[in-house]
């Protein structure tokens, strides 16, 4: 016997793609707030009593999960269309239950963000997930580092400190800058008494634009955007308002659809600099890439050639890029290399697409694409969000039918990925069992 609400969640989990491929993409495809500076952003606004405004946000289910784990904390918050309004002055709890954190990593961010705002945080371990084991080994030294008292029992974390105080703090680990380590201890610091400076810190788009919002809310942080961040402790902060910039991984998903299918399609909406990683590759393959008024326009025909990439943090080759790129590269004659520096066992995807017919082999970080003429359409599935994607992309270039089940990984990052594939001509349609 379910309850509706289990019921609701059943068929969402049981939600599949199925895609009739070998269809040239054509068209415009608009692109969407970005989900990893929503995240960040939406736990920030806990940092004040203030209201904050949001704007641009993607109906996504990652940023639900989140705003689901601020309820539990006191915050009311409020979407309409694309506007988050964030009434934070109720939060008064502390504890980040497991139930919540283990559905998105990000969730992790109220570590920092309770204890600038009430000095304490019990929070779940987040544990490893099937991209890797993903510690958060350097969240914790920072925090520390800035006067917290940490403590791991049951499976929590359990942060306390009479008062925060700023220090220098290098962020680098074997794989480079931490993204979520970055906004954690930027959440703590900006409340912190005098300076803190982070090395090493991520250069990532989203710490740039998490900096600018607490700037707007008060704060004074130097340096967004490059290895070293400063951060002038501030007594309090103000509510503020903040519009959500293009998601740079959802534009070159889109990129690769179009070079995928030998399409033409201008991706409008989206910030060229935060895809040069990208838009490189795809041209040293041989796609044709040029700048509209309105956005990017993708096209390619064959013969394309293979390349070698090495995934790296920001400005280099994106890590949540590496499923979508391995899809295309599977369909180019030839041996491409991909090494994936940040996340090394992040290939779970690989073993589905030689379901479909690719020639791809993984040795420890590195996996050897060897390009075929034609994918061929299986059922396939989703263990990840990005890997997802990868299945989706390649589906759309397969001969005859692709089933991607456990869709519900794709639409954690991805607002309505089948609406915007059909209008430029994809056969894609969403079945509920
Ligand atoms: C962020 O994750 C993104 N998530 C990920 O996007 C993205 O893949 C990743 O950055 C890398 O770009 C969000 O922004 C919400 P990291 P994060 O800390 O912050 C190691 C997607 O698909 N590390 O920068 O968790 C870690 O194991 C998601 O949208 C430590 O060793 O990533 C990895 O090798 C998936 N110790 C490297 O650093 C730590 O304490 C980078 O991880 C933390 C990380």
């Amino acid at each position: 016997m379910y309850s509706v609400v289990q019921i609701k969640i059943k068929r969402v989990i049981m939600d599949k793609f199925v895609i009739n491929g070998g269809k040239p993409l054509e068209g415009e495809i608009e692109i969407s707030g970005a989900k990893n500076e929503a995240l960040p952003l939406t736990v920030a606004s806990i940092l004040t009593d203030d209201v904050s405004i949001i704007s641009n946000i993607s109906d996504l289910a990652d940023l639900r999960s989140m705003i689901s784990l601020l309820e539990v904390l006191g915050v009311k918050s409020e979407i309409k269309g694309n506007v988050l309004r964030i009434d934070p002055s109720g939060c008064d709890g502390y504890e980040a239950p497991y139930d919540l954190v283990r559905k998105m990593r990000a969730s992790v961010y109220v570590l920092g963000a309770l204890l600038g705002r009430l000095g304490r945080a019990k929070v779940s371990f987040p544990g490893g997930c099937v991209i890797g084991t993903r510690p958060i080994d350097l969240h914790l030294m920072g925090l520390e580092k800035l006067g917290a008292r940490i403590k791991i029992e049951h499976g929590y974390i359990i942060a306390d400190a009479d008062k925060l105080v700023g220090t220098e703090i290098f962020l680098s680990g074997i794989h480079g800058p931490s993204v979520g380590a970055t906004v954690n201890v930027m959440l703590a610091a900006v409340k912190a008494e005098g300076v803190t400076v982070i090395k090493e810190a991520s250069c990532e788009p989203q710490i740039t634009e998490l900096a600018d919002f607490l700037n707007s809310m008060g704060a004074k942080i130097e340096g967004a955007g490059t290895p070293v961040l400063i951060i002038h402790g501030v007594k309090e902060l103000h509510g503020a308002k903040h519009e959500v910039i293009p998601d740079r991984i959802e534009a070159a998903t889109y990129m690769i659809a179009g070079v995928i299918t030998r399409g033409n399609l201008l991706i409008k909406n989206c910030i060229v600099k935060h895809l040069e990683a990208v838009i490189e590759k795809l041209r040293e393959i041989g796609a044709e890439i040029t700048y509209e008024d309105d956005g990017v326009r993708v096209k390619a025909k064959d013969p394309l050639k293979p390349v070698n990439i090495r995934t790296a943090p920001f400005p280099g080759f994106p890590t949540d890029v590496q499923p979508q790129i391995m899809s295309l590269l599977a369909t180019v004659p030839g041996i491409s290399v991909i090494t994936e520096g940040v996340y090394p066992d992040r290939f779970i995807h690989v073993s589905e697409l030689n379901r479909m017919g690719a020639d791809i082999k993984v040795d420890n970080a590195v996996a050897v694409v060897k390009g075929v003429e034609k994918l061929s359409g299986a059922p396939v599935m989703a263990s990840e969000l990005r890997g997802g994607a990868g299945l989706v992309l390649a589906g759309l270039s397969a001969i005859n039918q692709t089933v991607v089940s456990r869709v519900y990984h794709i639409d954690r990052g991805y607002e309505s990925m089948e609406k915007k594939l059909a209008n430029v001509g994809a056969d894609i349609k969403r079945v509920s069992e």
